[in-house]
């Protein structure tokens, strides 16, 4: 949109810092002048009444135009490489892994070498924990910053994550990195001038006299940490004031009614940028704006700022892509990919995390229908964003899909959820899971569940009864949740360990700076003599190893598996097994997934649904070609068995 007045001013700035908006910018230039009127009307929509909006606006523009500066030629190139494919995020020849630096190689410095390994296995994608100062203790892994802007001692320094992404660069593999945009650690330089009473820094965070604001606030905040951090209020002796800690007490939310903190952290986002970051991981998105007597979650401000700040990284570091970490109700999660004029222009991508969950429900429980019925849901996402699939990460397993979907499918919402739990927590009498529940609230018996992929699927129980035929078992149900993750559409994110089979690691129990929190259960400490064991044949090391690399090899050589939004589910033929299939001009590919205990028999009827009729199928997974039978015939699947079937007849 032309806006005379805008564009005036936007040129004079850019006159000012000298740039050649004829010749080596005119790019950048093209760029922030066609978004300049959607920055202006999302930044004014929050600050525009402001005392300090209008200086504000200036130095976000400076910012832009400082990034550009900034930003090297080899990333210059890189943006003008991805720009040119299109929605580079959106192939199939991406898969991720996240991981802890310190627990996976120690250093930061001894990551490259295990690039090979990583590779090997098919990842080309590492999203990194947060390596940046975070107070030990008082970290919460790491998402308590205490400085944006520098590397923690334990993972090397700046120079040595530099190292790290320019490595990747030339070894054309992508890097994710967290901003964690809601809160800073109470050690960072802003909190700690707050406590030292400097009025300026404590607008930076929510901070109060007394209890009444607060109170208000409680009534109708839910708890995040109910069992560690009761409230979202922590009291600060030092200035005798009362802060926001939604979270831990030990993280500060920061108030983004004030243009100062936002553009302070525009400047961290783009920081990470010019390191080269290529997927940023915007850490608790949907907690950013609070509005007395809400939920403080999922707010249109909190949608608008992350959609500003998508307007703005386009213009700067066109590369980047934005990752939005909103694990909230499937309707709520989809409107972090943009609503309105901003479809699609939100962020590019999100975990699925309501598929996550709906996976771990249906191998409790051998019944898909509850996955089926929230699909209806998920295929709303706009063409041209991703998702981010995994079956376990670093957090909990939360059970927050709609009630709905529980209900269409014929059970009861909570007695569902309660032997989901008690399922996973080992207290169900015959179940092979082992685990533990996370952040249980006393009043309304809400909780998460922790564990490792191996130790929820009956690993670590099988091994322990050394009972041969179970842990057969348990690594067929890790290779199912594992397959349908990836063929499922979006980027595939394996969580370091879960590869080679890592079952719960208890050792967290005995250190104090973790002992309250179980997700430590399933962050495990790599032993690599134990990885080593991914090249014995046989070890169940080297089956999970080699079948989740054969998954990926699979994966990466079918362009249909790329995010076309090109997803069909199959109705429910058989309660027990989720079909879905995914088709482009050039092939079409049948995936399913028997997450019963037993075998499972789908009508060949069911190939035909969707007006293809199929009379030769190739599987990808044995290699095998099977004849498509009349409708009365089934094909036979094996119990936690799947088929990844293209049509080649
Ligand atoms: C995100 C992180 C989680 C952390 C929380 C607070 O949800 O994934 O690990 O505890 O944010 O920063």
């Amino acid at each position: 949109m032309y806006q005379y007045n805008l564009h005036q001013h936007i040129t004079s700035l850019c006159e000012k810092h000298k740039l050649d908006t004829g010749g080596k910018d005119r790019l950048f230039f093209t760029r922030l002048i066609a978004n300049a009127a959607a920055i202006a009307s999302l930044y004014n929509s929050i600050y525009g009444n402001h005392p300090k909006g209008k200086d504000g606006f200036d130095h976000l523009i400076e910012t832009l135009i400082n990034t550009h500066l900034g930003r090297s030629n080899a990333l210059q190139e890189r943006d003008h490489r991805k720009e040119t494919a299109g929605n580079w995020f959106l192939s199939n020849r991406i898969a991720g892994m996240s991981l802890y630096v310190d627990r996976f190689c120690g250093k930061l410095s001894n990551l490259p070498e295990k690039f090979a390994y990583l590779k090997n296995l098919g990842v080309n994608f590492l999203h990194l924990m947060p390596v940046f100062e975070s107070p030990d203790g008082e970290s919460d892994g790491g998402y308590a910053v205490s400085d944006f802007r520098k590397v923690d001692e334990r993972f090397g320094t700046l120079e040595d994550l530099q190292d790290v992404q320019q490595q990747m660069l030339e070894q054309d593999m992508y890097l994710m990195i967290d901003i964690v945009l809601n809160h800073t650690s109470h050690h960072h330089e802003w909190a700690k001038k707050a406590k030292e009473g400097v009025a300026e820094f404590q607008d930076y965070y929510y901070m109060y006299n007394d209890r009444t604001l607060p109170d208000q606030f409680d009534a109708t905040m839910p708890e995040i940490f109910p069992e560690s951090s009761p409230g979202s209020f922590s009291y600060v002796k030092e200035c005798g004031k009362w802060v926001m800690t939604v979270f831990h007490n030990y993280q500060w939310d920061l108030n983004y009614t004030n243009p100062a903190v936002f553009n302070a952290m525009l400047g961290n986002i783009f920081f990470y940028a010019n390191l080269g970051v290529d997927i940023l991981r915007i850490d608790a998105p949907a907690f950013i704006w609070k509005q007395l007597g809400t939920t403080c979650q999922n707010l249109p401000e909190a949608h608008t700022l992350l959609q500003l700040i998508r307007q703005c990284v386009q213009v700067s570091a066109p590369g980047m892509a934005l990752l939005g970490e909103a694990i909230v109700a499937p309707k709520e999660i989809m409107k972090y990919f943009g609503t309105g004029l901003y479809t699609g222009k939100e962020c590019d991508v999100a975990y699925n995390a309501t598929q996550m969950a709906l996976q771990w429900d249906a191998l409790a429980t051998g019944d898909t229908r509850v996955m089926l019925a929230a699909q209806q849901d998920l295929l709303q996402k706009p063409f041209g964003c991703t998702w981010l699939t995994y079956t376990r990460c670093h957090d909990d397993i939360g059970l927050g899909y709609e009630d709905a979907s529980i209900a269409a499918a014929g059970f009861h919402a909570y007695e569902h959820r309660k032997y989901l739990k008690e399922y996973y927590s080992s207290s169900y009498t015959g179940s092979p899971a082992r685990g533990a529940l996370f952040s249980v609230n006393p009043k309304t018996q809400d909780a998460r569940i922790s564990g490792s992929l191996a130790s929820l699927c009956g690993l670590e129980s099988a091994m322990e009864s050394e009972d041969a035929a179970a842990i057969d078992t348990a690594v067929n149900r890790i290779l199912l949740m594992q397959a349908q993750s990836f063929f499922l559409g979006g980027i595939p994110m394996l969580f370091y360990g879960d590869e080679a089979g890592y079952t719960n690691d208890y050792s967290y129990l005995a250190d104090t700076g973790k002992s309250y929190d179980n997700r430590w259960m399933h962050r495990p400490v790599i032993d690599w003599k134990k990885n080593l064991r991914t090249k014995e044949a046989g070890s169940i090391e080297a089956r999970i190893f080699s079948a989740t690399k054969r998954l990926l090899q699979i994966r990466s050589g079918l362009p249909v598996v790329s995010d076309k939004k090109n997803i069909s589910w199959l109705t429910a033929h058989n309660i027990h097994v989720a079909a879905f299939l995914r088709a482009d001009a050039q092939s079409r590919l049948y995936c399913l997934f028997n997450y019963s205990s037993k075998t499972a028999y789908l009508t060949w009827y069911a190939f035909k649904e969707h007006g293809i009729i199929p009379t030769k199928l190739l599987d990808h997974w044995s290699g095998k070609k099977i004849s498509v039978g009349p409708d009365h015939e089934y094909l036979v699947i094996a119990p936690y068995g799947f088929y990844l079937l293209e049509v080649v007849g």
